[in-house]
């Protein structure tokens, strides 16, 4: 009998390499998603890549009673990987009421229902904006979380927040807090990648759709910062590392190996990087030349941020393998894919 995974926000960048490694290591996945920010069409790669088409529900976790009437259909799920959210930056910024809305209440139903159908964990996906700027470098979980610098950072950090109270208030269920770096990259069969929704807020979407001809340059959002070439410097980890670290993760709450309630770990590479260091190595391995120009900073932008991944390393036995080279040649692949489908 295979152990069962609910996995929100399933067809997302994030959520469905998740999925395909969730089937690689034998879970049975109940994928939902409601379509905002994700294609459907997901469920073909997933498939073609693992196999297995992962059961998928149409569902928004602000739904509480589709949420109960999902646990009761697919009883027995033992763990949620919660990915479910809104996480543009700048979007945030412009309507903060839709991402306290989306990500807390989401979370809060979830948490809720947990113990009326005997879920025994939960991975939660957090971020490294939790830290702001971090006042040492590079940083480790105990580091003192700052004012977020936008609503999304913020949404993070009370979401982590309503995980430790809850939790500590006496539910027969524990929570493992991922937070990550950068996540960039596709799957490797080019079945899967990033797709964002209109015009990308990250860089490396931004960057393989200017190679492709798609955006006519890309800015680079300052170069005066106090780095090595004076652009902000940042952890990117590639896409299916970050995904098998979900793996782990959500195994060590369902086999009760979990050493606290809550444990929260650090995914990046240790590794920092600028965006002058990305747009270099990206055109050396793909041969591409890319148009870009240095335009102001991005506001809420932070100086510089890389992980010292030694926790998750040691204590998860999970260590990022692929390479900043091998990571942005898939981001072109899959980037070279999406036109051959006539997709963009
Ligand atoms: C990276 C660097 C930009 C676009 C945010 C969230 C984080 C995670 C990833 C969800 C920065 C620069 C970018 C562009 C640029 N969110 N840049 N030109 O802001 O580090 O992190 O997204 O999982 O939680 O905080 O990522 O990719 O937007 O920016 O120069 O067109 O690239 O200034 O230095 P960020 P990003």
């Amino acid at each position: 009998m295979k152990t069962k995974i609910l996995v929100t926000g399933g067809t997302g960048f994030i959520g469905s390499h998740t999925v395909v490694e969730l089937q690689n290591a034998g879970f049975e996945v109940i994928a939902i998603d409601n379509l905002w920010n994700s294609n459907i069409e997901v469920l073909d790669g997933i498939e073609k890549i693992s196999g297995i088409r992962p059961i998928f529900e149409k569902l928004d976790c602000n739904d509480k009673a589709g949420l109960e009437a999902l646990f009761t259909k697919h009883s027995g799920i033992k763990g949620i990987i919660h990915f479910a959210a809104s996480k543009a930056v700048g979007e945030s910024v412009q309507n903060p009421l839709l991402y306290y809305r989306n990500n807390l209440v989401s979370l809060i139903n979830l948490l809720d229902l947990m113990p009326k159908f005997g879920v025994e964990g939960i991975v939660f996906s957090s971020s490294c904006t939790v830290y702001g700027q971090p006042d040492e470098l590079p940083v480790t979980e105990n580091a003192p979380i700052k004012v977020a610098m936008s609503p999304y950072g913020n949404t993070k950090q009370i979401c982590e927040e309503i995980i430790q109270d809850t939790v500590h208030s006496g539910v027969d269920y524990k929570s493992i807090i991922l937070r990550y770096f950068n996540p960039i990259g596709s799957h490797p069969s080019v079945e899967i990648g990033e797709l964002p929704n209109g015009v990308p807020q990250n860089l490396i979407p931004f960057v393989t759709q200017t190679a492709m001809g798609i955006r006519e340059k890309l800015s680079v959002y300052g170069d005066d910062y106090n780095t090595h070439d004076g652009s902000c410097i940042r952890d990117y980890i590639n896409v299916v590392d970050l995904a098998k670290a979900h793996v782990i993760a959500v195994n060590r709450l369902v086999e009760g190996k979990s050493k606290a309630n809550v444990e929260t770990f650090n995914l990046g590479t240790g590794v920092g990087l600028s965006v002058l260091d990305i747009i270099r190595t990206f055109e050396k391995v793909t041969g591409e030349k890319l148009n870009y120009q240095i335009v102001g900073r991005r506001e809420g932008d932070i100086e510089k941020v890389w992980a010292n991944p030694d926790y998750a390393n040691n204590e998860l036995g999970w260590t990022a393998k692929e390479t900043v080279e091998d990571t942005l040649l898939s981001a072109w692949k899959w980037q070279l894919k999406l036109r051959e489908k006539g997709i963009m």
